[in-house]
């Protein structure tokens, strides 16, 4: 909202400019370890700005708002996760998908709901696949330039040489191979969101220019001297800690402060495992409609591992395991459906169950368990069988008395592969032949 000061005659202040020059100042003193003078008079002259700019507004709006306004308490009171979700979409809030109730989440999309409606810059981190992006677009759903451009910049995707031009534009002729005028990111997003991925990696020279849009919100087409406006919503991510970059001298400090004004920090999945059988439903329901399927079932150790793995790759990990093994399993999934870097390396088991496999059961109704013991035995028969006939499929249907190709396609079905005994068989032979 503006506010215009009637005895200045039309100079207006905003409410959220003067807000994000206090968060800059305060960003800046909290994570300042020590202060030089010169620093000291910077923050000084800021402060004088800040007061000449509140005094501009009026005093009834400030007053009257000031006294009518619910006051917030200090502490945010520690509310069931469930109540804090449906406050969200009591409010309309719109998720875009964002799935998931654990307390850091729900803080990051109180903080975008907050953030949404100003034009306060936001930089969102977290580890790979944590759902950055998303977050970026839930800001923008928000916010009141829900319709209106929204433009997502990979920093980290544009060669160097380019990057400016890019990111601001450029004359025709303004370098080799610049054919025509070209509109840059920023003029595309005018008033808009721009969104800035992989911010870590925009090298210095971009950096300084950065600073200059968030500045003076004005930027200037390679090889063109005339000034444009740009009115563009900035929200950055990155999964690099940009305080070690600072120290190592690759990010700028004051890009920081300007770009971190809101920061959002993503929580990795490791820190929300309680919610990852929730997610394993949400995606297989996902996965089962985008593939025109019923939902896909797990076998208890696969269950049992996609609760346990580590997701190095966080909710992307997840969500793409999850269409994977609903794309290659048949009505059930199982280990052999994982991709083999992650596939854990289990000798064929006893036919017989383990306490680990009755742990995993419970997980799962008695018909599922049963199903997945006579996998498993039907595996591990399969597996001691090609074994015993040096991988010879054709052998093996023969001593079993079973139909070649049912044999083919029970081996798929398990993902074991004929080839690897025939090699197996081979090796050892070698080593006898060798002793
Ligand atoms: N909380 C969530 N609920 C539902 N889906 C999610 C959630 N978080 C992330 N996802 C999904 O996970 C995938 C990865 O999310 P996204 O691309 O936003 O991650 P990112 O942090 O930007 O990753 P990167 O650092 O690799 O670019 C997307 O398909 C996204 O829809
Ligand atoms: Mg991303």
């Amino acid at each position: 909202m503006k506010l215009f000061d009637q005895r200045l005659g039309g100079t207006s202040v905003t409410y959220a400019g003067v807000l994000e020059k206090i968060e800059i100042m305060r960003n800046t003193l909290r994570w300042a370890s020590k202060l030089e003078r010169a620093d000291i008079e910077k923050l000084l002259r800021h402060a004088n700005t800040l007061r000449d700019e509140v005094m501009q507004m009026s005093h009834k709006e400030r007053f009257v708002r000031a006294a009518t306004a619910e006051v917030e308490p200090l502490e945010p009171i520690e509310r069931p996760p469930g109540e804090r979700r449906k406050g969200l979409m009591d409010r309309s809030f719109i998720f875009e998908g964002t799935f998931g109730d654990n307390p850091k989440l729900l803080e990051s999309l109180e903080i975008a709901e907050k953030a949404a409606p100003t034009d306060l810059p936001v930089l969102i981190d977290g580890e790979s696949g944590t759902g950055k992006e998303l977050m970026a677009k839930v800001i923008h759903a928000n916010g009141s330039r829900a319709d209106k451009p929204y433009i997502s910049v990979n920093c980290g995707a544009i060669p160097d040489n380019l990057l400016e031009s890019e990111l601001f534009g450029h004359k025709k002729g303004a370098f080799t191979g610049a054919a025509n005028d070209r509109k840059g990111k920023f003029e595309s997003a005018h008033k808009g969101t721009i969104f800035l991925d992989e911010i870590g990696e925009l090298p210095l020279q971009g950096q300084v220019k950065l600073l200059r849009v968030l500045q003076a919100h004005e930027i200037q087409r390679v090889g063109s001297d005339e000034i444009i406006n740009v009115d563009t919503r900035i929200v950055a991510a990155t999964n690099k800690n940009l305080r070690k970059l600072i120290e190592e001298g690759s990010f700028r400090e004051d890009l920081f402060y300007r770009l971190s004004v809101i920061h959002v920090t993503l929580p990795p999945l490791r820190e929300r495992k309680d919610e990852i059988p929730l997610l394993i439903s949400f995606f297989c329901d996902e996965a089962a409609e985008a593939l025109k399927r019923a939902p896909v079932k797990m076998t208890p150790r696969l269950r049992d591992f996609m609760l346990h793995y580590s997701y190095p790759g966080n909710i992307r990990e997840l969500r793409n395991l999850i269409y994977r093994l609903s794309c290659l399993a048949g009505d059930m999934a199982d280990i052999v459906h994982l991709p083999e870097d992650i596939r854990p390396k289990a000798p064929a088991r006893a036919i017989t169950a383990g306490p680990m496999d009755i742990e995993a059961m419970k997980l799962t109704s008695l018909s599922d368990a049963k199903r997945a013991a006579s996998d498993e035995a039907e595996r591990a028969f399969l597996e001691h069988g090609l074994k015993e006939v040096g991988g010879t499929v054709a052998e093996l249907a023969r001593r079993c008395d079973m139909n070649r190709s049912h044999l083919q396609m029970l081996l798929k079905k398990h993902g074991i592969r004929s080839k690897d005994f025939r090699r197996q068989a081979a090796e050892a032979q070698e080593k006898g032949k060798a002793h």
